[in-house]
């Protein structure tokens, strides 16, 4: 298979955790004998730097021709204090729209032999394993903004607004999500405040006919918040907004352990991305202490979900189960008695690990 794939390793930790994500892509091409081309271009603040702005034509157009994008991380220190429509996130965001990517999938669960480092209880997070899918090209995000000043007051604003066709291509993918999974949905919004939610609310309880397999649940987002916190493997598809998606995805990483463990996928009508849910975790930098778990795993949804090759992507996440439960750990997921290794170093075993699977495949139970 001949594949080409740009890598866009942003700011902060974002270079260290693609370069764990080309390590794996790199192996896996030569493993299985296919082509990954893997070409490096500027977003975020590096683009703001080296070109005056945080999405540069040339990145977008090798985006738009590429089979499949890889981001790390946009943002930090150095350009926050920039305005909202300069900063290196804008690059993120012109990014998603470029690309026409409307939805955005963040899987969370909770990885074998890394039970001890959550937070909840054990009994609370046996079966935690709940995809959040979350709408990407709207909302506030994308609303109406601006700022005015009227007798002296300063006033600003951003819009919080959702069209019909908008919420319905977004329900559609998830009705879709379901079926290959527990086939249940919680939409989650805000409708007994937000007239955007009640629309929300509507459009995908009347869609509900058509999918007459899913059990569809709705939730206000305040309390979604404390049933992720209380109960989350009551959860299996969480379907909910822009922002709400967002708030709600590093509240679910912290339930599995750390927000370094999370990727997604967004796909829409352009190039699929793939990209860890973290951002450039600007005080872990030059200490080669992120977890390139979230970005490994990312790669793995890149295999599988716009590749299709399944096989490759069990294999790593084989491998990377087999090195943890070796008691090999990053700074952020440690825990007594854990071998605990540098970022780098975590990924080099790993990819030692995933040539130990090839050489032990039926021992393994891989591929077979
Ligand atoms: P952050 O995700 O960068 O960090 C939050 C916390 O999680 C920090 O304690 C950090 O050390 C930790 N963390 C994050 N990634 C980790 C990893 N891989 N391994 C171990 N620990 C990790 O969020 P923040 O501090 O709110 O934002 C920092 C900058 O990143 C801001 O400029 C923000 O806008 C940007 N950001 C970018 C993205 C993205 O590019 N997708 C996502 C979120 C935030
Ligand atoms: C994320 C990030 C981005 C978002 C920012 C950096 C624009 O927080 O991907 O979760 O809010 O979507
Ligand atoms: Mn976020």
């Amino acid at each position: 298979m001949k594949k080409t794939i740009v890598l866009l390793p942003g700011d902060g930790i974002g270079p260290e955790v693609t370069r764990a994500a080309a390590t794996v892509l790199r192996e896996t091409g030569h493993e299985f004998h296919h082509q990954f081309e893997m070409q490096e271009f500027a977003i975020g603040g590096a683009a703001l730097d080296s070109a005056g702005t945080p999405l540069p034509t040339e990145t977008l157009e090798a985006c738009r021709k590429a089979d499949a994008v890889f981001l790390g991380a946009v943002g930090g220190p150095k350009w926050d204090s920039l305005p909202v429509g300069k900063r290196p996130e804008r690059g993120l965001l012109d990014l998603r729209q470029g690309l026409g990517l409307y939805v955005n999938v963040r899987p969370v669960k909770l990885l074998e032999s890394l039970g001890g480092i959550s937070p909840l209880k054990p009994e609370r997070t046996k079966d935690l394993d709940l995809e959040i899918v979350r709408e990407l090209a709207g909302g506030m995000y994308f609303g109406e903004r601006g700022s005015v000043t009227e007798n002296g007051v300063e006033r600003a604003f951003d819009t919080e607004s959702y069209s019909t066709p908008e919420i319905e291509r977004i329900a559609t993918f998830s009705y879709a999500r379901a079926e290959s999974r527990s086939r249940r949905i919680c939409s989650v919004d805000k409708a007994n405040v937000l007239a955007s939610s009640q629309l929300w609310r509507r459009t995908i309880t009347s869609m509900s006919a058509v999918y007459p397999m899913i059990k569809l649940e709705h939730m206000y987002v305040d309390n979604a918040a404390m049933q992720l916190v209380l109960r989350p493997s009551q959860f299996d598809v969480i379907l909910t907004s822009n922002m709400f998606g967002d708030i709600l995805s590093d509240a679910a990483a912290a339930l599995v352990g750390s927000i370094g463990l999370i990727p997604s996928a967004s796909f829409g009508s352009g190039c699929p991305v793939f990209e860890p849910i973290h951002g450039s975790a600007p005080s872990l930098v030059g200490t080669d202490s992120a977890n390139p778990v979230g970005s490994i795993l990312s790669v793995t949804m890149m295999l599988r979900d716009a590749f299709g090759l399944s096989l490759e992507a069990d294999w790593v996440e084989q491998s990377l189960l087999r090195v943890l439960s070796g008691g090999y750990r990053t700074p952020d997921i440690s825990e007594p008695g854990a071998r605990t290794v540098a970022g780098s170093v975590f990924a080099e075993i790993l990819r030692e690990e995933m040539q130990r699977t090839l050489e032990h495949a039926e021992r393994y139970g891989w591929g077979v």
